[in-house]
C-alpha cells in the first residue's frame, strides 16, 4: 500500500515565486505580496496513512486543487517536497512521474472527463490503454470495475446516454480499473444532485471497505467531508489551518474560519456516544449499553425512555455513561472561538 507525505509545500503563481516563499517564511502576510502574486498553497505539511481517507476542505480559491495537483506531479511545487512511498516525486523526471502516476495514483475529476465517442467500457479502460496493457486485460479489468460501481450491462453505451451520477460512476470505474493504491478525487461528487451525491458517497464508503485504498478527497462540503474522511484538513487562503477527525474539527475548531464552517453541521450525526461519555460516572444497572461509535441521533429514543446509558467499546467493555444532559449540552453547544 501507498502513503503520501508532504513537507513544507508551497505553490506561488506570479513573478519571482521563490522570492515570495522567502518573504512568507519571514512572516509577510499573503495579502501583502506584490500585485499579480497568488500564494495558492503556503507551507503545507501532512502525511496520509496507507488506507486512509484524507479529506481536504476549504472555500473556493483556498488552494485545494493546486495542492492535489502537486501530489501527483501535475503541478511542480515552488518549494517543498512530496513523498509517495518515500520517493520524492519533486525530484522525478517527466517520464518517471508518468510511470509513478500510472502505477500508483488515479484521479477522478468533477466533470467526469469522459470521451463522448468512446463506449462506457472503453472509457473505463482508458487508463490501462495508455499504459499499453493487452486488450484482453483492459476489457476484463474495465468490466470488473464497472461491475463494482453498479454499471454492469452498460458497457456498450455512450456517455451521453447516461445520467450525471452514472457518468461519475464511469469516472470512478476508470480509476478503479487502473488498480492504483491511491485515488485522488477533486470535487468528484460536487456536480451531482444531493440524493445522487449521497448514493455515490455510500458507494465509495462501501467499495473502500473492501478495497482499502488510500483516498485523498477534495470537497467544499463539510457534511461530505465528515461522512467520508478519516481525517479532514481545512484550508484557508492557501494554508492548512487544522487537521483532525470530524469530532475534533467539530468540538475544537482551530479558529473562527473553521468554527464558521462547522456551524451548519448536523452535530447529532457526527458526535458519538463515546465522545461525550463520562468515564467517571457509575454505570446504571440493568440498562442495555450503547456502542461508543453510535451517533447521538441514534440515542434520542433510548435516552428519553431509559435515562443515562452505559457506553461500551468494540470489546463490549464499559467506558463510561451518557446522560441526557450531556447529549443536550453537546448538541446545543455553540462554538465560541476567541482570537488568542
Ligand atoms: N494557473 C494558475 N495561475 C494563476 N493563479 C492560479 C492558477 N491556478 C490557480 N490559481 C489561483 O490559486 C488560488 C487557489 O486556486 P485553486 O484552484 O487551487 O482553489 P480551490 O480551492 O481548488 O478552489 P475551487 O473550490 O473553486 O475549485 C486561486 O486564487 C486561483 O485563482
Ligand atoms: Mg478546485
Amino acid at each position: 500500500m501507498t502513503s503520501v507525505r508532504v513537507e513544507r509545500l508551497y505553490k506561488i503563481f506570479g513573478p519571482q515565486p521563490t522570492e515570495q516563499v522567502r518573504r512568507l517564511d519571514e512572516g509577510t502576510d499573503s495579502a501583502d505580496l506584490p500585485e499579480g502574486t497568488t500564494a495558492a498553497v503556503v507551507d503545507a505539511s501532512f502525511s496520509v496513512r496507507e488506507g486512509e481517507t484524507f479529506v481536504v476542505m476549504g472555500l473556493s480559491g483556498s488552494g485545494k486543487s493546486t495542492l492535489i495537483r502537486m501530489l501527483n506531479g501535475l503541478l511542480t511545487p515552488t518549494s517543498g517536497k512530496v513523498f509517495v512511498d518515500d520517493a520524492d516525486i519533486t525530484a522525478m523526471s517527466g517520464r518517471e512521474l508518468r510511470t509513478m502516476r500510472q502505477q500508483k495514483m488515479s484521479m477522478v475529476f468533477q466533470h467526469f472527463a469522459l470521451f463522448p465517442h468512446r463506449t462506457v467500457l472503453d472509457n473505463a479502460g482508458y487508463g490501462l490503454q495508455i499504459r499499453g496493457a493487452p486488450a484482453d486485460e483492459i476489457n476484463d479489468r474495465a468490466r470488473e470495475a464497472l461491475g463494482m460501481v453498479g454499471l454492469e450491462g452498460w458497457e456498450q453505451r455512450y456517455p451521453q446516454q447516461l445520467s450525471g451520477g452514472m457518468r461519475q460512476r464511469v469516472g470512478l470505474a476508470r480509476a478503479l480499473a487502473a488498480q492504483t493504491d491511491v485515488l485522488l478525487m477533486d470535487e468528484a461528487f460536487s456536480a451531482l444532485d444531493p440524493l445522487i451525491k449521497r448514493e455515490m458517497q455510500d458507494q465509495l464508503l462501501e467499495l473502500n471497505a473492501q478495497l482499502g485504498k488510500t483516498i485523498i478527497f477534495i470537497t467544499h462540503d463539510l457534511n461530505e467531508a465528515m461522512r467520508l474522511g478519516d481525517r479532514i484538513a481545512v484550508m484557508r487562503a492557501g494554508r492548512i489551518v487544522q487537521i483532525g477527525d470530524s469530532e475534533q474539527i467539530l468540538s475544537e475548531p482551530a479558529d473562527d474560519y473553521v468554527a464558521e464552517f462547522v456551524q451548519d453541521v448536523d452535530r447529532s450525526r457526527v458526535l458519538t456516544a463515546g465522545s461525550i461519555a463520562d468515564p467517571s460516572a457509575a454505570a446504571p444497572d440493568g440498562v442495555a449499553p450503547v456502542a461508543a461509535t453510535a451517533p447521538l441521533r441514534d440515542l434520542f429514543d433510548r435516552i428519553g425512555r431509559d435515562g443515562p446509558l452505559p457506553v461500551v467499546d468494540a470489546q463490549r467493555r464499559v467506558i463510561g455513561v451518557v446522560t441526557p444532559q450531556a447529549v443536550f449540552a453537546a448538541l446545543s453547544h455553540r462554538v465560541e472561538y476567541e482570537e488568542a
